[in-house]
């Protein structure tokens, strides 16, 4: 497991910024090494809402082709904000987005759902007055001769989106709603789909549905960057996992060795993680 803090490269030192208390004794080389062949990176993102106010204070992360990644961590971490901030919707600072290569810092959200890259975000992310067909009609509104091959992709992971598809979305349960928003983001054929906070607000069951189809879809051959405040859970099938404390990464490793780690557990688990 890496812990951020304390290692010999700093971020002072490789770029030749003044160093600013704790951002200074970041050890990046573990995230250099891995991000090399990575499909999506993200190298010492700095972003914030509010002028002089950072939010992002320097996260490193990258998924490799396939994978399926967790990230964890408290309340205002910045978890959301990192997602929103790889999707184009967060201005970025400094530091870098890169996909397959090339760099997509900055890029708006429509660039990048053509790019091959899906959103579904915390909250409001089904359009309550639209039918579910029609809510998967706009998420295939780029490509809509596609509609009918992604529609049947997306029923056969959610058979009861095909079903009521006259529904409207308004009128759905929670967790209902929650498969139309990912059923939505997949329309658009994503190779990387950035899941923020599926089983927020579920009850333990169908918490597990998400999350059983959060690796469906995975399975599908779909890379997976999913924040979620079910840390236990999330860490149990992820490949890798981050946690995020104000802004930059605290901790990565394995989901298993992070969710057995003491600190982990005691900085961010709490009893949940011995149970
Ligand atoms: N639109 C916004 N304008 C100004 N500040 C914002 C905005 N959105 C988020 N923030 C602030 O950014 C910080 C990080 O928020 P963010 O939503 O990224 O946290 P999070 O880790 O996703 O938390 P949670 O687990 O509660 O979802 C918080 O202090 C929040 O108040
Ligand atoms: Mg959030």
């Amino acid at each position: 497991m890496t812990e951020a803090a304390g290692a010999p490269t700093t971020r002072a030192e490789e770029t030749g910024e003044a160093a600013t208390s704790e951002a200074a004794v970041i050890d990046r080389s573990e995230h250099l090494a891995g991000a090399e062949n990575a499909v999506l990176r993200c190298d010492e993102l700095f972003a914030g809402y509010i002028p002089g106010v950072n939010i992002l204070n320097g996260a490193d992360l990258y998924v490799g082709e396939g994978e399926l990644i967790g990230i964890i961590g408290p309340n205002g971490a910045g978890k959301s904000t990192l997602l929103k901030t790889i999707f184009g919707l967060v201005n970025v600072r400094s530091g870098t987005v890169t996909l397959n290569g090339e760099s997509i810092t900055n890029l708006k959200a429509h660039a990048l759902v053509e790019r091959g890259v899906g959103f579904v975000p915390q909250t409001n992310n089904v359009f309550p007055s639209l039918t579910i067909e029609e809510n998967l009609e706009m998420g295939a509104f780029q490509a809509p001769k596609k509609f009918r091959e992604r529609f049947e992709f997306v029923a056969e992971l959610f058979p009861a989106l095909k079903e009521r598809r006259k529904q409207r979305a308004g009128s759905l349960s929670g967790g209902e709603r929650q498969m139309v928003a990912m059923a939505r983001a997949l329309m658009t054929e994503p190779s990387v789909l950035l899941l923020d906070e599926p089983s927020a607000g579920l009850s333990p069951k169908l918490q597990d549905q998400v999350f059983i189809r959060a690796q469906q879809i995975n399975k599908a051959g779909v890379t997976v960057i999913m924040v979620e405040q079910n840390a236990r859970r999330c860490l149990q099938i992820c490949d890798r996992g981050y946690v995020l404390d104000q802004g930059r990464n605290a901790y990565t490793a394995s989901g298993r060795d992070l969710s057995n780690d003491p600190k982990v557990i005691e900085l961010y688990l709490g009893t949940l993680a011995r149970a």
